[in-house]
């Protein structure tokens, strides 16, 4: 359709109708005969029959046929003939379930996100989706909120890079993989941040941390070209996101120039009168018209006030019209006024599936973190005998949260028992799932005799714990972050046995390890890696592949700690080796800094990096292979800056590389030096200030090799741009 055909359409619409435009419910509430699975509370009403037909959004419902369905009874209903839109929360995979997005940080590959962003969008297509609520790109730092798992972690540029590669993923076709996802990034913004980690608390930031850390992911997925934006529930700067005129207006739709749909979270609009920024549905609907939300979700103050708000003269129909011609003009870039069918078409090809699986447990490979390997533990030898055991041995539960309906993956059990003689496998049974995943004091005891025959052939133990899937996601913050008791004690049992302890874990989130860290020969971070994610824990666990992934999101030692994150800024009172302890940034009883920072992941290789320079505008650094086995390692770029306007951290990634070393080998490694590296953004500038600068180079965020660097205003000026 052309633009004057769409303005044509608009011209003969009522207002009721166009306020019909600008509501999503699910279809239960519109009166379509389809179901959807709901994600918050059902605040929503049922619109009247005269209003059936006029909502111009469908949330969470899909599959083919529902789809279709619904589809063609709104198309008979609606006098205009305008084609609904279907949106849902595809967001790690839609059939084939992908690794969690926190765990597919740790791969430090866009590019996997970018694959494992396609193959959702292939498959959410097919099953007649139009638009996706991802990618999160909330940054986090703190693990007591459950939806960190949905994130790319504590650091601005890794988490743009992710959310930018997403964003390609689901909007960009490819030949052999049609079908294309509109991106809806979220939830603008910092809904990351909640207060103690407690899901839809309120934000306090400053403008600083704002800028430079909050904001950088929402605008590298708006700069790769994502359709539309989602407002957050939370408050920004104590006025809720929805209703946030200078959050809204003045930054997304006027600095950055966002011309596509925004949307709010679910029921968001209704809450403004629990923020208690609007004291009725009129006031909260004029308050996130006025901030610029074009489509309110799952509630109906739009369709109940708007009439009386446009008569009023509180919402003109100038301001009605161009939101009404956003979502117009998105449903015909998805070609749905030629085809309301039109996704479905890429229905799924022969062979498309088993393509599919093959490329998530590429993916899935990438993201486990080896956090621990002592007293030859990893990998384990096929000429060994070894013990399985825990929660998760068996456990085909691995998705995580937001796994689009999908409850199974490849168990642990399956992944190994498929790669070795039988023989060398041995089943060590601790009691069930639900049983050492839960707290309570009533569980049986660990039945230590039996599980010490059971496993008397085996030196090396994997014990499989973590936290229950379900306790990951939306609505899953939590203040203890400890493996149960239960698990502890397991772990402590086998090593009381002697055993070689091999610790798989399953969460998504840090959890924390503390307790259980001394008595694991090995760790490895399994996070939650969807489909494949017993195959490709069974590769690395038998040495068939190398672990590669690093954190995204530092380990705190206990929940005291947090937030504790890499970037954070320097005291005026650092706590400094053999000096006076007390009065100084620190804690009596712990140890400031994390278990395991942010950056950290070890390989089967033994590698070590050497001979940092800067030479041409080029840092280059020297990455050796010294041990016996072929390694993926990501090199991890830091700068620093010694006096500047500001506080500055006392170091911040800038840009990473993976390099692959074989055993014995020497790779140089090389990174431009850009203007980005050697400024900060402050007040809607990049601020560089000309001084002495620390390029920092390490294989994690905590062991670097350090080397001083001068930067003039000419030098800087000669220097290449480049955002990301
Ligand atoms: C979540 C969003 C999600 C929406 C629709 C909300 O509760 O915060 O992330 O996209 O529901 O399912």
């Amino acid at each position: 359709m052309t633009e004057d055909a769409l303005a044509g359409l608009l011209a003969g619409m009522t207002v009721r109708e166009k306020l019909g435009q600008l509501t999503q419910l699910t279809p239960e509430y519109c009166g379509l005969s389809g179901t959807a699975e709901l994600t918050g509370p059902a605040g929503a009403h049922p619109l009247p029959p005269s209003d059936r037909g006029i909502v111009g959004s469908i949330l969470g419902c899909s599959g083919a046929e529902q789809v279709r369905a619904i589809q063609q009874e709104h198309l008979r209903r609606d006098r205009n003939h305008i084609p609904l839109l279907f949106m849902a929360d595809v967001i790690h995979g839609y059939r084939t379930i992908l690794p969690i997005p926190l765990a597919l940080s740790c791969s430090f590959l866009p590019d996997a996100a970018r694959r494992a962003a396609r193959i959702a969008a292939v498959e959410g297509a097919a099953a007649g989706l139009h638009v996706t609520f991802s990618p999160m790109a909330d940054l986090v730092r703190d693990p007591r909120w459950g939806r960190v798992m949905e994130a790319s972690g504590e650091d601005p540029l890794l988490n743009s890079r992710m959310s930018a590669a997403a964003v390609e993923g689901y909007q960009q076709a490819e030949p052999g993989m049609p079908g294309v996802l509109a991106s809806c990034v979220k939830h603008f913004a910092a809904y990351g941040a909640p207060e103690g980690g407690r899901e839809y608390s309120n934000v306090e930031l400053s403008s600083h941390a704002m800028e430079e850390s909050y904001l950088p992911g929402y605008h590298a997925a708006l700069e790769a070209g994502a359709s539309m934006v989602m407002a957050a529930f939370n408050t920004v700067d104590h006025v809720p996101a929805a209703a946030n005129v200078p959050l809204l207006r003045d930054l997304l739709r006027g600095k950055w120039g966002f011309s596509g749909v925004l949307i709010s979270d679910y029921g968001a609009v209704d809450e403004l009168i629990s923020h208690t920024v609007a004291d009725c549905g009129k006031t909260a609907a004029r308050k996130a018209l006025d901030a610029g939300v074009d489509i309110e979700m799952m509630s109906t103050h739009y369709l109940d006030q708007g009439e009386a708000l446009l008569d009023e003269g509180a919402l003109s129909p100038q301001a009605l019209d161009e939101a009404v011609l956003r979502v117009l003009r998105l449903k015909n870039e998805l070609g749905l006024f030629e085809d309301p069918f039109a996704g479905m078409k890429a229905a799924s090809e022969a062979g498309q599936m088993d393509r599919h699986r093959q490329a998530a447990l590429d993916i899935a490979l990438r993201c486990p973190v080896l956090l621990k390997n002592e007293n030859g533990a990893l990998p384990v030898s096929s000429e060994e005998t070894v013990g399985l055991t825990g929660p998760f041995a068996l456990e085909k539960g691995v998705l995580g949260g937001w796994s689009a309906g999908q409850t199974e993956g490849v168990s642990l059990w399956e992944g190994l028992s498929s790669r070795l003689a039988p023989q060398r496998l041995i089943y060590g049974d601790c009691g069930s799932l639900g049983s050492l995943l839960e707290g309570a004091d009533d569980i049986p005891p660990i039945r230590e005799e039996h599980l010490r025959r059971q496993l008397a052939s085996c030196q090396k133990v994997l014990v499989a714990v973590g936290e229950n899937q379900n306790d990951t996601g939306e609505g899953a913050s939590k203040t203890c972050l400890r493996l149960t008791p239960r698990q502890e004690a397991l772990i402590h049992t086998l090593k009381a046995m002697d055993k070689t302890v091999i610790a798989i874990i399953f969460s998504g989130r840090p959890l924390e390890l503390t307790p259980v860290v001394e008595d694991c020969d090995a760790i490895l971070q399994a996070w939650f890696l969807g489909s494949e994610s017993g195959n490709a824990l069974g590769q690395i666990l038998l040495g068939h592949a190398g672990p590669s992934g690093k954190l995204s999101m530092s380990f705190p030692r206990t929940v005291g700690q947090i937030p504790v994150y890499y970037s954070q800024l320097p005291t005026g009172r650092p706590p400094r080796p053999g000096g006076s302890t007390r009065y100084a940034a620190r804690y009596l009883d712990c140890p400031s800094g994390p278990l395991f920072p942010f950056g950290w992941g070890l390989t089967y290789g033994a590698c070590q990096l050497s001979d940092l320079k800067v030479e041409d505008e080029m840092i280059r650094v020297t990455l050796s292979n010294t041990g016996a086995y072929p390694a993926r390692e990501t090199v991890q770029l830091y700068i620093a800056q010694k006096a500047a306007a500001v506080a500055r951290p006392e170091k911040l990634l800038k840009d990473f590389r993976q390099v692959e070393a074989a055993p014995g080998e020497k790779v140089l490694v090389e990174f431009p030096c850009t203007r980005e590296m050697f400024s900060y953004p402050r007040l809607g500038r990049q601020v560089f200030e000309p001084g002495s600068f620390t390029v920092m180079a390490g294989l994690n965020s905590s062991c670097l090799l350090r080397c001083s660097l001068e930067m003039s205003p000419e030098r800087f000026d000669a220097l290449r741009k480049e955002a990301l």
